[in-house]
This record gives structure tokens, C-alpha cells and sequence, in this order.
């Protein structure tokens, strides 16, 4: 049995690319898959992620593992790793240019985060554009969303015109998410609340897009 392989990717910085990355490792995780990791990003949040992680809670990281790659290594590193593992995650930089193509190529889903703005909108069509060239399948994440704002549903209009899926959870603007980070957990591993049941939710919807090929 092969792994399949999730990209993470969007132009925009800071949209939430390793957030959606560490938060669907460790829903699939949960779930009692094996997850492996790679980091594209020089700026290597994920790898810090998860060397905090192995520090702190060195038990969670079984059935886990992490490498980085450059951006042309990335078909060999995915090779290697989905023999042993059920999903290989992609984490990039905030970039859409040639060299995001072959970590495009190799997904059979690019996750494509939208922070709740307009200007994360813009940057989307790159990615989207590249994705589609690459045939690669995409779902749009919205992130950061604060419910009843008017920003937030004009964004999520704009979005359904996109040609993109977009899923049908979004990750809500919520502290958790950014302290689990730092502390080398997913927000899943944190006490209950209701960023759990988001990623549950998200989580389960990425496993049956893929099933969906
Ligand atoms: N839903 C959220 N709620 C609260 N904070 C969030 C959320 N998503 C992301 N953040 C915070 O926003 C910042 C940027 O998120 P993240 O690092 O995941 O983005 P990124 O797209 O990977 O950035 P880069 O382009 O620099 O790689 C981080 O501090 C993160 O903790
Ligand atoms: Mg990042």
C-alpha cells in the first residue's frame, strides 16, 4: 500500500500553511494513521514544530516523521516515505513560482489556506493556476474566520467563485491554534474546546477527498 500525499500551499504569507499542516497531521494522527512530514520552507516552522515536539512529548511522535527537502529532492523524499507511511504532509513557502511545481506535482490534494481577507483571495489564483497545470486536485481551507462578520462572508462569497472546492469547515480565528503550535502539539492535543471538533471535521473531509481521488 502507498501513502498519500497532501501539499500545503499559498502565496500568501502567514495564511496558515503549517497551522492546516501540523492540525491534519495530528487529526489523521488521531485517527490512528501514520503520518510523515516534510518541510519545503527554509523558514522551517514545521521542523521546528516538530523537534519541539520530540523534545516535549517524544510519545507522540511514534508513527510520525519528519524531513526536509528541497524544492526539486521533493518526488524522491515523497517516494521514500509514502511506502512506510499512510499520508505525507507538504508544508511550502509562501510562494508560487516553478518551484512549488513539483511539490504541486506530487499531491493527490493541495490544501490551499485562505486566511479571511480579501488580500488572501488575491494571492489564491497563483496557486490555484499552478495546481490546476500540474493536475493536481485543490481544496481551499478558509482560515482564521470569525463568524457573523461581514469581511468574513463577503470573502467566502468571493471564494465560491473561485474554480476551486472549498471545504466546508473552515479554522475559526483562535488562540489555540497558535499556542499548540508553539508548544508542539496540535490544537486536538489541547484541552477540549471547540477548535477540536474543527479539526476533526476538517480532517474528515480532507481523507474523503482523497478517497474521492
Ligand atoms: N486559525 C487561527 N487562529 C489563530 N491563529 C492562527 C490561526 N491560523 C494561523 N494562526 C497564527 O498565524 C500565524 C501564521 O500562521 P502559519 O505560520 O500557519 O502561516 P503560514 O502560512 O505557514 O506562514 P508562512 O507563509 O510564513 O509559512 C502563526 O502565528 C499562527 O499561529
Ligand atoms: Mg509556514
Amino acid at each position: 500500500m502507498s501513502g498519500q500525499v497532501i501539499t500545503v500551499a499559498q502565496q500568501k504569507g502567514g495564511s496558515g500553511k503549517t497551522t492546516t499542516a501540523v492540525n491534519l497531521g495530528v487529526g489523521l494522527a488521531a485517527l490512528g494513521h501514520r503520518v510523515a512530514f516534510v518541510d519545503l520552507d527554509p523558514q522551517g516552522s514545521l521542523g521546528r514544530w516538530f523537534m519541539t515536539r520530540v523534545e516535549t512529548h517524544p510519545e507522540r511522535v511514534e508513527g510520525m516523521e519528519f524531513a526536509t527537502s528541497s524544492a526539486w529532492g521533493i518526488s524522491y523524499e515523497v517516494r521514500k516515505m509514502t511506502a512506510d507511511f499512510d499520508y505525507v504532509i507538504v508544508d511550502t513557502p509562501p510562494k508560487a513560482d516553478s518551484d512549488l511545481r513539483p511539490a504541486l506535482r506530487v499531491a493527490d490534494l493541495v490544501i490551499v489556506p485562505v486566511s479571511v481577507s480579501h488580500v488572501d483571495l488575491w494571492a489564491t489564483e497563483g496557486v490555484l493556476d499552478l495546481a490546476q497545470r500540474e493536475n493536481a486536485g485543490t481544496l481551499l481551507v478558509m482560515n482564521r474566520t470569525r463568524a457573523g462578520t461581514r469581511l468574513g462572508a463577503d470573502v467566502a462569497q468571493a471564494a465560491t467563485q473561485m474554480d476551486a472546492a472549498i471545504a466546508e469547515t473552515g479554522m475559526a480565528n483562535r488562540v489555540v491554534y497558535a499556542e499548540s503550535l508553539g508548544l508542539g502539539l496540535g490544537a486536538l492535543e489541547m484541552p477540549k474546546g471547540p477548535a477540536h471538533a474543527e479539526v476533526q471535521a476538517l480532517t474528515a473531509e480532507v481523507v474523503q477527498a482523497l478517497s474521492n481521488g
